[in-house]
Formats: C-alpha cells, sequence, structure tokens
C-alpha cells in the first residue's frame, strides 16, 4: 500500500508552477507505483482556514467560504487538466475533515499533551508560522506582535523520541539536507507551540474551548489523516503516508507533525520526500501573476504533457531550479517535439509505407536491447528513488539511440518488405513500446497514444515484466496519427 500526499494548498491565491511542481511530482511517482502493481492512493486538496485567508477574503470582498469554495474549484480544475489522477480532494472546511481534526485535538488534549498559556511574540501570517523575526524571511514583509491565551502543545516532551525516530528511520526524511536540517532543530531544542488563535474566528473550534479555533498548521497537517479515513480503524489500510512537500514546510512535516502523531499514538510518516523551489530571477516563485507566467497560458502553450515533461526532467528533487517559459520551450522541443514525436512519426510511416502497415515483431539480437536494457535499469532505478529526471534522462537515452539506430540503419532505402528493412523496424518499435512504459509516469497520455499506434490498444503494461525486450507481438495494425508534440505556434 502506498499512501502518497501533496500539501493542500492555501485558497488566498491561484495555483501557480510552484505548486504544480509538487502535484505533478507526486503524480509521476504515484503512477510509478501503480505501473509496479503497488496500490496506490493519492491525495491533494487545499487549506482553508486561518488568519491569511481570512484576510484575502475580506480585502476581496467576499467570505472567507467564498473565496475558499472558488479556489478550491481553480485547483481542482487546473489539476484535471494537468493530468493529475488524485483519489481524493480534502478541503480542510469539510464535515470529514472537522471531525478527524475535532478527534485528533480531543485525543492529544485528553492525553495530556496540551496546556493553557499565554502566546506573546511575533507571527508571519504568509507562513502562518510562529517566529522570533520581526521581518519574515521567506517573504521580506513585516511580522505581527500577537498577545494572545492560547492552548499549546508540549512539543518539548517530544525531543527524544523524535530523536529516536530520526535514528531508527535514517531515510524517512530526504534528501539528507533536509533531514540534517530537521536535526538542527531538533538539537537545538524544542519550544511548546501554540495550537489555537483566539482572535480568530475562520477555523475550527477546539471542542473544550469553542472561544478558541483551532491554529491553521494543526488543522491542515490532520488533513492526511482526514484523507485515510481516521479515526475509522480502517485508516491503517493506507497509514502510514509518504509526505511531499516543498522546503519551506519542513519543519512543520518533520517536526511538529511527528510529535502531532506521537501524541495520538500514531504511526508516523513513511517518508517525507523534500524539494527545493522553482525560482524566477533568484527567488521563490511565491504568487500566480507576479512576475510568472499563469499556469493556464503555459498549459494552453505546451499542453499539459509539455509541461510535466519539463518539470521533472529539468528539476530534479532537491536542489531549487530557474524557472523560465524559455526553458520549457528549449525542453519540449529538443526531446518531445524533435526526438521522441519525430522518432514515433517516422517509424510508423516507414511502417506503414514499407511494411504494409504491420508492426514487425523485434529481434531479440537487436542491437538496441543492449541499450534499452541499461535505460531500463537506470531509468527503473531513478523512478524507485523518487528522480523522475535520473529516470527520463536514461529513457532518453534510449530515445536517442532508436534515431541513431533508424537514421544510419536507412530502413527508406531498402526494398519494401524485405527483411532487413523489416527488423530496424521492429526493433525501433519495441524500442518505443518500452520507451512509453518509462515515459508513462511523466506522460501518460502520450504513452498511450505510442501504444495506440503501435496497435496495442487497451495496453496496460506491468513493471517489472513488460520493460524486457521482445514484449511487442508484431503482426499489429500500425498508423500515423498527428504529431504527438506539434509544432509550437510563434509567440505573439
Ligand atoms: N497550506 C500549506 C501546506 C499545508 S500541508 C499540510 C502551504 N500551502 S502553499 O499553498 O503555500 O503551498 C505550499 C507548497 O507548494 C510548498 O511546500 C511547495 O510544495 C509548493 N510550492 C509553492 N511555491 C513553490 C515554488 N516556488 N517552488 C516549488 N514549490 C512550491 O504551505
Amino acid at each position: 500500500m502506498t499512501y502518497l500526499t501533496t500539501p493542500i494548498y492555501y485558497v488566498n491565491d491561484l495555483p501557480h508552477v510552484g505548486h504544480a511542481y509538487t502535484t505533478v511530482l507526486a503524480d509521476a511517482l504515484a503512477r510509478w507505483h501503480r505501473l509496479c502493481g503497488r496500490p496506490v492512493r493519492l491525495i491533494t486538496g487545499t487549506d482553508e482556514h486561518g488568519a491569511k485567508v481570512q484576510r484575502s477574503a475580506v480585502e476581496a470582498g467576499v467570505t472567507p467560504a467564498a473565496l475558499a469554495e472558488a479556489t478550491a474549484g481553480r485547483f481542482r480544475t487546473t489539476w484535471d487538466r494537468l493530468g493529475i489522477g488524485y483519489d481524493e480532494f480534502v478541503r480542510t472546511t469539510s464535515a470529514a475533515h472537522r471531525n478527524t481534526v475535532t478527534a485528533l485535538l480531543t485525543r492529544v488534549h485528553d492525553a495530556g499533551h496540551l496546556r493553557p498559556g499565554r502566546y506573546d511574540g511575533r507571527y508571519c501570517v504568509a507562513c502562518e508560522a510562529y517566529t522570533a523575526e520581526p521581518v519574515c524571511g521567506l517573504h521580506h514583509r513585516p511580522t505581527e506582535q500577537v498577545s494572545e491565551e492560547n492552548w499549546f502543545f508540549r512539543l518539548s516532551r517530544f525531543a527524544e523520541p523524535l530523536a529516536e525516530w530520526f535514528d531508527r528511520c535514517p531515510d524517512a526524511v530526504r534528501p539528507v539536507s533536509r533531514r540534517n536540517e530537521a536535526l538542527g532543530w531538533l538539537h537545538r531544542g524544542l519550544t511548546d507551540f501554540s495550537i489555537s488563535r483566539a482572535n480568530l474566528t475562520w477555523g475550527i473550534p477546539l471542542p473544550w474551548d469553542p472561544t478558541q479555533v483551532t491554529y491553521v498548521w494543526f488543522d491542515a497537517l490532520g488533513s492526511y489523516l482526514t484523507a485515510a479515513g481516521w479515526p475509522d480503524p480502517d485508516f491503517s489500510r493506507w497509514w502510514p503516508a509518504r509526505h511531499i512537500i516543498g522546503k519551506d514546510i519542513l519543519r512543520f512535516h518533520a517536526i511538529y507533525w511527528p510529535a502531532i502523531l506521537l501524541a495520538a499514538e500514531l504511526p508516523l510518516p513513511e517518508r517525507i520526500t523534500v524539494h527545493g523551489f522553482l525560482l524566477q530571477r533568484g527567488s521563490k516563485i511565491a504568487k500566480s501573476g507576479e512576475r510568472t507566467v499563469a499556469l493556464d497560458d503555459l498549459l494552453d502553450r505546451f499542453g499539459p504533457e509539455g509541461l510535466r515533461y519539463h518539470l521533472l526532467r529539468d528539476n530534479p528533487v532537491g536542489p531549487d531550479g530557474e524557472f523560465s517559459v524559455a526553458s520549457v520551450e528549449a525542453r519540449y522541443q529538443a526531446d518531445l517535439a524533435n526526438t521522441l514525436g519525430n522518432l514515433l512519426s517516422r517509424v510508423t510511416a516507414l511502417v506503414v509505407s514499407r511494411a504494409g502497415g504491420v508492426g514487425p515483431a523485434p529481434r531479440p539480437d537487436s542491437p538496441l536491447a543492449r541499450v534499452a536494457d541499461s535505460s531500463v535499469e537506470a531509468s527503473a532505478a531513478g523512478w524507485d528513488a523518487g528522480q523522475p529526471a535520473e529516470a527520463l534522462a536514461a529513457t532518453w537515452r534510449l530515445v536517442a539511440a532508436a534515431n541513431s539506430y533508424l537514421v544510419s540503419a536507412r530502413p527508406w532505402r531498402a526494398t519494401p518488405g524485405s527483411a532487413e528493412a523489416t527488423a530496424v523496424l521492429g526493433d525501433v518499435l519495441e524500442a518505443l513500446r518500452i520507451v512509453a512504459v518509462l515515459a508513462a509516469p511523466a506522460l501518460p497520455e502520450s504513452a498511450d497514444r505510442i501504444w495506440r499506434q503501435l496497435g496495442l490498444d487497451g495496453y496496460a503494461p506491468r513493471v517489472p515484466d513488460d520493460l524486457a525486450w521482445g514484449g511487442y507481438p508484431g503482426g499489429r495494425p500500425v498508423s500515423r496519427a498527428a504529431p504527438l508534440f506539434p509544432r509550437l505556434a510563434p509567440v505573439g
């Protein structure tokens, strides 16, 4: 069982390419697990409570509920457009989520891990975080003074069990640089934090003190349990989770969340995969419409798969990466239109003109077989390691090899129907079948189109069996079709 989560996104802003990166990454990894035959549940959703959303609603002259409704809808339609195959979309304003959070609060309270206290300090509304800093490091905006009576979570009690968890599960937080960052916080000492707000109404009331609403991060983290069905005991079918997050929310996921789970006596996350930021001119893309191109425009121009491919291929999981439309375009042209798309068009045209439109079977001893084996090994290792960039680079080595093979064998010069031409075409079709399997997590729609053009309608491959050379049966009708990745229209 694999239970994968994206962060749930704040509804004060529309989806932008930074959100898309996390979500596409999670979707691609979920698809790889499915290809491997594992039951997978991918969840995403929206974080709808808190001061930030409430203020944005006031500024927009609407109620927070109306803002949440409209923006949650935009996230859903954007994810649908991007081909995100989520199994559940959690909204923190839903009744199911309120039940889960109420049950979680009650459990942690009953176990004595909460205490009343006074918060006298700074608060960053943009991060929804308590801080000591007068200016937020991430948003470069002044933080606010807050002084109120709250309920505090006794985080300080959990330093030891958390340290034990980090020791016992060295791979739980990755990459290792992020694990070390979390360990640094742990070693510097943990202080209790407030899990409620007195001067806010937009949130889930504390069950034992309805004058307070739940701190938005306690509320949001609970969404991972909501989508697993907790407190229904059946939740353990999916739990524990593998979380995919950006580096900005590491502390909440690698310190607060495991501590809350320990307090509630629930199993800790199986893995927390932390990626870097997409930057524009060196700073984090933090707001839709600000300095960066709209997601809808990117989707119009490059299609969902052009954008998915770029995000996964050009942004290894871990470091930050500079985002630009020019780099999406360069990838699209080089890898998709000119290499994969071109190979498919050429070979299918040749099968139609030289082999009567019937796909020949590949040769077991084809020179491409060896390249395929090594690409398959490296690509599968990349997917298994949660590094789509490596997986796709390895896959495209096979695309490039098949292209050069076709160019040097020149089957268009051979007599139609000759054994030589037929053999070469069969080998290239087989390479394309395998490439489509390896690329399917990134390019689900295109993979399907490739298989259909190869006469493999309804093909549902399984890894590793269908990665072995020789799987293309031959004798199938091969057809020409519209280009997989059409030429891009000039801008303007
Ligand atoms: N609502 C919280 C998360 C709660 S999870 C229980 C939140 N929301 S957010 O809308 O600000 O989105 C956070 C996530 O979006 C980041 O952790 C990251 O995964 C993704 N990204 C937002 N901007 C990004 C970039 N510029 N680059 C990469 N990812 C980005 O925090």
